[in-house]
């Protein structure tokens, strides 16, 4: 993973690309944004590795900024929910988009955000939110 992420944010640097993986077991929940070509050759190459399987598109759409143009690749292990999702909610311009929000709770389950929200965990994940949510463009902020 180290080896992954680290060719990763390099090759993400040179491509304008940016997001953040969060593994838990042997799962991997990616967020990846940037310029559509670039994003559509990385992803073509991301799903073809050999080193993972069973790839599945979440969500796809276009976008005017990306949220966490800060992140070249972010790695999370999933070990300290609570710091991921503040540092989700702090490096994120103009707030988590609901879907990213939306993608991440689900991807957790309820094992992992259950501890973090007690009783007010959803059930599904829909309201109420975890991660401040998009609001409109704001300044952009310095990385
Ligand atoms: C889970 C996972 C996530 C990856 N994320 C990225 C990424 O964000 N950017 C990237 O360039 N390569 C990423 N890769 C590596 C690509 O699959 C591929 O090795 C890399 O784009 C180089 O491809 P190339 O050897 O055809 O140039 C990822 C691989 C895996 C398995």
């Amino acid at each position: 993973m180290f080896r992954l992420v680290y060719q990763a944010r390099v090759s993400n640097e040179a491509h304008g690309l940016c997001g953040f993986l969060v593994h838990v077991d042997d799962r991997i929940l990616q967020m990846l944004e940037g310029p559509t070509w670039k994003l559509v050759a990385t992803f073509e190459n991301i799903r073809r590795d050999p080193r993972h399987r069973r790839v599945e598109v979440i969500d796809e759409r276009s976008i005017t900024d990306a949220a966490f143009a800060c992140w070249r690749m972010r790695y999370f292990d999933g070990r300290n929910v609570p710091r991921m999702l503040a540092q989700m909610t702090e490096a994120a311009a103009g707030g988590v988009p609901r879907t990213v929000q939306d993608a991440v709770v689900d991807f957790l389950g309820p094992d992992l955000i259950r501890p973090v929200l007690g009783e007010a965990a959803p059930a599904r994940p829909s309201a109420p939110p975890v991660l401040r949510q998009a609001q409109p463009p704001s300044s952009p902020r310095p990385c």
